[in-house]
């Protein structure tokens, strides 16, 4: 078992250098199933679920590993795909589900398990399947799985009724190969599915609008092995910068796009901690007596629900009463019950957190029940007084964070793994 221990009153101070994008690299590696040939995808972070969804490449007859010479580089050659992905993999991850788009779109058939619920909901797949329907397959879900079939693609229109993230990658991944133009109608516009976008169109991908509320995408013949850097990681960026507001400290967080930040920026702002935006970095700084803020997640551009439980734990420490309103997930608040076991003041109602700023955190042993609830207690044991006792059985933040204790540790904070 796992377990993260952490001793707080650390001023956080330094400057750390963020990692790629775990978001943006499974997608980008998922759409590398639509690409013959060997393609190298560099700015991968080495993260649990990196090599979950490496595992799913190989078990679909793909090569995929790490390089052994170049840190942070994935290697894959991909020649035959089988069309059945694993169960025990998809049910792992979810976003191994996303699979299913390339897949059918290479092969004319796919099947993948359903994903089944998680800890932040029961988190449905009608909307693949809708888009993928809109292109002309079949769907059928026999015993758990989904397979879908289609002799050819067709481009088609699709509106989304929620601008899911994955939904909209799956789509826009089968229609790179679909003859004639498919439109995605209020599709994501996360700077993820900008990067996927951007990689299959070095690939030779025609996909035009990605970012906006219209994604065209004019199918082509084939594709072609390409050479890719993935973006930084936004949400592991907002957690650096609360990690630097909530122990009153002073960081640089660099490698970063800002513009990708700008709305966990905002808020961090309202609150009264001081923001420096420069070209690939922003300079975070913090006093005591932060202010309360309220905060409502949305998609991007409004505020992610990735960085929902770390601002809950940050607000926990803010003068006033905040309200922060989940929209995206339901119950995505499981963070909340250990909170309140290190002293936070803080009321459910509905999908909304009602948290009174309370002086001071106590230490406590908690338990992680999600990846973003995980950084959420690493922040509040951050500014915690003695020893807090993070129980991660599921290693839920080595799913997302590459070497989380290694960077705290660097910027002075007192953070062991055993
Ligand atoms: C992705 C991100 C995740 C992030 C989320 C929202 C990856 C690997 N994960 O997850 O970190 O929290 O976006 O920004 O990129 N929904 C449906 N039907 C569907 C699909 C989704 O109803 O077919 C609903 C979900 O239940 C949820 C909402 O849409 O309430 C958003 O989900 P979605 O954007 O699809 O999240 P993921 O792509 O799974």
């Amino acid at each position: 078992m796992r377990k993260i221990i952490i001793k707080g009153r650390h001023k956080l101070e330094g400057e750390v250098q963020i990692s790629g994008s775990k978001n943006a690299s499974l997608a980008i590696l998922a759409a590398t199933i639509l690409l013959p040939g060997k393609s190298i995808i560099r700015n991968v972070p080495n993260l649990l679920d990196v090599q979950t969804i490496i595992r799913v490449l190989r078990a679909l007859g793909i090569r995929a590993e790490y390089s052994r010479s170049q840190l942070n580089t994935v290697e894959v050659w991909n020649y035959n795909v089988k069309h059945v992905a694993p169960y025990e993999l998809v049910t792992k991850m979810r976003a191994s589900f996303f699979v299913i788009g390339p897949i059918l779109a290479r092969k004319g058939l796919a099947k993948i398990p359903l994903p089944g619920g998680c800890a932040i909901g029961s988190r449905p797949v009608n909307l693949h399947i809708k888009g993928l329907e809109a292109l002309g397959a079949t769907v059928t879900i026999e015993h758990g799985f989904v397979i879908v079939k289609a002799d050819k693609l067709k481009g088609g229109n699709v509106y989304l009724d929620f601008p899911s993230v994955g939904a909209t990658e799956s789509i826009m991944m089968a229609a790179t190969l679909a003859s004639g133009e498919t439109v995605i109608e209020n599709p994501a516009r996360e700077p993820e599915i900008i990067d996927l976008a951007n990689f299959l169109n070095s690939a030779g991908a025609k996909i035009s609008g990605a970012g906006t509320e219209e994604i065209k995408i004019t199918g082509v013949s084939e594709l072609f092995p390409v050479e890719y850097r993935v973006i930084p990681d936004r949400i592991e960026a907002g957690t650096f910068m609360i990690a630097a507001a909530i122990t009153h400290g002073n960081l640089r967080v660099k490698g970063i796009i800002p513009e990708h930040v700008e709305s966990t920026l905002r808020k961090l702002s309202e609150m009264g901690v001081i923001v420096k935006v420069l070209e690939n970095e922003v300079g975070i700084s913090a006093k005591n007596g932060l202010r309360a803020a309220d905060v409502k997640t949305m998609p991007y551009p409004g505020f992610p629900t990735d960085m929902q439980a770390q601002f809950t734990a940050l607000l926990s420490l803010a003068k006033g009463t905040s309200v922060v309103t989940e929209t995206v997930f339901e119950n995505r608040f499981m963070h909340v019950q250990e909170l309140k076991r290190m002293g936070a003041d803080i009321k459910l109602e509905g999908q909304s957190a009602i948290i009174n700023g309370v002086s001071e955190l106590s230490s406590a042993p908690v338990k992680v029940s999600d990846l973003r609830a995980g950084a959420a207690l690493v922040l509040a044991g951050l500014v915690a007084q003695g020893e807090t006792i993070i129980e991660d059985r599921d290693h839920h933040l080595e799913r997302g964070y590459e070497n989380l204790n290694k960077k705290l540790n660097n910027l002075g904070a007192d953070v062991r793994i055993v």
